[in-house]
């Protein structure tokens, strides 16, 4: 934000707008977007405590207003027009666990129907709100009870243009057909996808929720807006703020905040967070959230940190009363292990003691360098500032590491092997079918990979090493002490392990990982088209859909087709089929493989080795969400 330094004439010239933004402003008040006649049948948009909406704030803060527009947090949540819903939904026929569904348009409403296994098809049900927008979109239709909602089954995958079993669109194990029930939206969902959203539950499984705003909105980062309105409807005032350097007291700019304040403004939906009690959850679910961002905590919740000492009976409550709650969510030393959770890891950094470390260290929400790229482009690349997708996100704190790169990591200074991210942010965490970098500042060492099974960052980008090769190195270059190893840990690469033996949330890292250009660069490609190939037909379907992505990136198939939500039979058809084409026409006769491989001259698997690391598979069910 530009203050103090303008010109007395551009002063004045604010002076003389002022009058005619009052006008304005008085008429986006008036304008607030309450549905005239507010349907039914679906949650709605209503004046919630001092919240006013994104359009009353249009008037003053255009060009903010334009890049947030720009920006998926605004349709995070969207009610269901012809507009945001995916193509040719009215062509929809899709069966799946027995049922099969059908799509109708009446006018620009969608309805579906149901048929079960034996019986015909029953009442059409309306599409009423769509989740998501860019990765992944989840449809929400009616139920006849209230404002609650049911979940389509199925979810649009957005880049392939194409549609998915719910349960095969996020790391679910193979036997969970039916993951979320009915309520599941206003139950859970609209905590972190709307504006200062109420559950409002009423009675079995009836809900009359409300919100502030669908989208994500200002007032979501901001705090609510009717005072700040109101006051600077006073264009004294107005021009006293816009003269001092003082921040403005009735809005919060997460700009001005210190690391924690600053990080929960985002950590509110952004983290894994719990209730401290039922009293709260009563009182989040009828009111919303007590939380305003510039608050130094979340209120009536708290951020789940599990090896944090604080809310240890929360934690233990939650230990018996789901089991799988860590496990689902964070390795075994606490790190964050799924995506949308960034808060987490943020809070966990080493630099987060600094008090200074947090989102907007990295990331804008609102474009401050416009002509630097278009909001569109910007929008796409994760709203980071101009060059934070390098190095300098670390160098404009550790600025001494500019001098001793070289020396600090042992690379050359152009190689993928001297970014910073790719040693100290690499892609361990998991969510939306894709392997995303960890939020959690860490330095690689092959403990964590021993102890927790979590990738270590030399092993995820050197694929075809050894995870003893790794501690040497480690120990040679950062006198980190060399753990003990197994035979297997010393003689076969890292990467074979984890995609064969590993359990399903190491197999979708691998799979992903595979596909990573720096990887294959360092690694090699020839060797890893049979384990893609193999994992093409993994009991996981989206560790199937990764490996499929990544063998699309290897010479000679990059336009192979797959439907990774296909039967068994037909898995193993298209596994059989591109075999046969990588051993006939793709795979070079003169490759060189490396013993740590586990791949034979001829480029087969080596057999012994497959069977004992498949034999010895983790199977233990995962569950990982975004
Ligand atoms: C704790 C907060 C939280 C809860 C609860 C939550 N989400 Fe999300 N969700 C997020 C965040 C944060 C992201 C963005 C993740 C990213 O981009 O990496 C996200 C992203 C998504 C996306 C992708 C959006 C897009 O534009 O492609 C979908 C779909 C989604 N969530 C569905 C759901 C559903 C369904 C539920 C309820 C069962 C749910 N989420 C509950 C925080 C949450
Ligand atoms: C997802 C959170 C988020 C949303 C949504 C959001 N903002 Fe912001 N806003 C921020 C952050 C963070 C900053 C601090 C500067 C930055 O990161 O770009 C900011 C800064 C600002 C500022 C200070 C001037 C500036 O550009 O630095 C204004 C004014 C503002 N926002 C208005 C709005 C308006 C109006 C909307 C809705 C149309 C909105 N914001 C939506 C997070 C958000
Ligand atoms: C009547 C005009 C007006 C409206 C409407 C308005 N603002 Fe502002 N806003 C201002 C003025 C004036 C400032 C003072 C800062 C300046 O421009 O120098 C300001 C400053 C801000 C800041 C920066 C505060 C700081 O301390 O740095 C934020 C954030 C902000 N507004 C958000 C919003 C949001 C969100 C809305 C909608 C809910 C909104 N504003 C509606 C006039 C308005
Ligand atoms: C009210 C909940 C909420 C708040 C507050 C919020 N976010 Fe989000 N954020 C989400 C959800 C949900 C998504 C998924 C939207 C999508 O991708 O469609 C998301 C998406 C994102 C994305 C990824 C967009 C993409 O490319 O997929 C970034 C980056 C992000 N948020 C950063 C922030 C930062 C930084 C802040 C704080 C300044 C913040 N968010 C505040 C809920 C929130
Ligand atoms: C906002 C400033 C800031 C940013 C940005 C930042 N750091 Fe830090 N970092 C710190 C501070 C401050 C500490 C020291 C904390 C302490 O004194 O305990 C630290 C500590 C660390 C440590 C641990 C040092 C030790 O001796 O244990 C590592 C490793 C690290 N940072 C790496 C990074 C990397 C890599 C990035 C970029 C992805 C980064 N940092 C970005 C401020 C920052
Ligand atoms: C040290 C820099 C840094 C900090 C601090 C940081 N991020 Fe990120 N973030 C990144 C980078 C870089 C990416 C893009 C990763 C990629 O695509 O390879 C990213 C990606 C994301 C994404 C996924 C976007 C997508 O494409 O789906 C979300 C969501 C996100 N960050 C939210 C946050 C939130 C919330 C915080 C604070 C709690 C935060 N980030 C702090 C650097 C940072
Ligand atoms: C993002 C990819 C990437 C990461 C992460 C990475 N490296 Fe490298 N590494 C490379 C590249 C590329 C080279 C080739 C030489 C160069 O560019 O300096 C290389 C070369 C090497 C070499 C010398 C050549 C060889 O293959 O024996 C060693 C040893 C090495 N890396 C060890 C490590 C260790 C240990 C780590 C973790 C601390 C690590 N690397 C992390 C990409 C990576
Ligand atoms: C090849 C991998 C690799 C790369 C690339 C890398 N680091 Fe490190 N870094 C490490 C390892 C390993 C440690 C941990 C040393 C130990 O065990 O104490 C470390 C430690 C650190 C520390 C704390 C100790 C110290 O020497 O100050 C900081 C700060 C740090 N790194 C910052 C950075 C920054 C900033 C970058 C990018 C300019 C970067 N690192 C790039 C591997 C890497």
């Amino acid at each position: 934000m530009r203050k103090l330094s303008r010109s007395w004439w551009q002063g004045l010239f604010v002076i003389a707008t002022v009058a005619a933004t009052i006008v304005v402003t008085l008429i986006s008040l008036r304008d607030f977007q309450r549905e005239v006649v507010p349907p039914e049948n679906r949650p709605i948009q209503s004046q919630i405590a001092g919240y006013v909406s994104s359009n009353a704030c249009r008037a003053c803060h255009p060009g903010n207003y334009a890049s947030w527009h720009a920006s998926f947090h605004r349709t995070m949540t969207q009610v269901a027009t012809p507009q945001c819903l995916p193509p040719d939904m009215d062509k929809l026929e899709l069966a799946f666990n027995g049922r099969e569904y059908k799509a109708e348009r009446r006018g620009d409403k969608f309805f579906v129907r149901t048929r079960p296994e034996s019986g015909s098809y029953g009442e059409p049900q309306q599409v009423v709100l769509v989740t998501g927008s860019h990765n992944l979109q989840i449809l929400w239709l009616d139920t006849g009870e209230g404002r609650t909602l049911q979940q389509f089954p199925f979810g649009y995958i957005v880049a392939e243009k194409m549609w998915a079993p719910v349960t095969e669109t996020f790391l679910i194990p193979p036997n969970v057909k039916e993951y979320y029930s009915t309520g599941a939206w206003n139950g859970a969902c609209m905590d972190c996808h709307v504006t200062q959203g109420q559950s409002r539950f009423v009675a079995g499984n009836k809900w009359d929720s409300q919100v502030a705003e669908f989208g994500i909105a200002c007032e979501a980062c901001h705090s609510e807006g009717r005072e700040h309105m109101e006051r600077n409807r006073n264009p004294f005032r107005r021009f006293k703020i816009h003269l001092t350097t003082k921040s403005d007291p009735t809005v919060t700019n997460p700009a001005s905040l210190k690391g924690l304040e600053s990080g929960l403004a985002c950590g509110q939906c952004h983290s894994v967070w719990a209730f401290n009690g039922m009293a709260d959850k009563i009182e989040f679910n009828r009111h919303g959230a007590a939380f305003r961002p510039g608050a130094g905590d979340l209120s009536q919740r708290f951020v789940v940190q599990p090896n944090a000492p604080d809310h240890t009976e929360q934690k233990d409550f939650i230990r018996r009363t789901e089991p799988d709650f860590f496990h689902n969510r964070f390795w075994g030393d606490g790190m964050i292990r799924v995506t949308g959770r960034e808060f987490n890891g943020v809070q966990a950094s080493p630099c987060f003691r600094g008090g200074e470390f947090s989102c907007i260290s990295c990331h804008e929400m609102h474009l401050d360098s416009p002509g630097q790229t278009d909001a569109k482009t910007w929008a796409r690349t994760a709203q980071l500032k101009p060059k934070m997708d390098s190095d300098s996100a670390c160098l404009q704190c550790h600025k001494d590491m500019t001098a001793r790169l070289v020396a600090h990591t042992h690379h050359s200074a152009e190689s993928s092997g001297s970014r910073c991210y790719n040693c100290h942010m690499p892609r361990t965490t998991f969510g939306l079918l894709r392997a995303m970098r960890s939020h959690q500042v860490s330095s690689p060492n092959v403990h964590e990979s021993i102890a927790y099974g979590r990738p270590n960052a030399c092993n995820l980008c050197h694929l075809d090493q050894t995870l003893g090769w790794a501690a040497q190195h480690l120990h040679a270059w950062y006198n980190q002490p060399v753990p003990e190893l197994s035979e297997d840990d010393r003689t076969i690469a890292a990467a074979v392990q984890w995609i064969l033996k590993g359990d399903a949330g190491q197999r979708a890292l691998i799979a992903w990982g595979i596909g990573w250009e720096s990887a294959q660069k360092i690694a090699g490609r020839d060797w890893l088209y049979p384990y893609l190939i193999y994992t093409l037909t993994d009991s996981y379907a989206a560790v199937r859909f990764d490996a499929w992505k990544s063998l699309r990136t290897l010479p000679g198939f990059s336009d192979f087709s797959f439907t990774y939500t296909a039967p068994d039979q037909t898995l193993g058809e298209a596994a059989t089929r591109a075999y046969k084409k990588w051993l006939g026409e793709v795979r070079n006769v003169n490759a060189v493989y490396r013993r740590e491989t586990a791949i034979d001259s001829d480029g087969r698997v080596r057999q012994d080795v497959f069977q004992r690391l498949r034999s010895a598979r983790d199977e233990k069910p995962i569950f990982l969400a975004e």
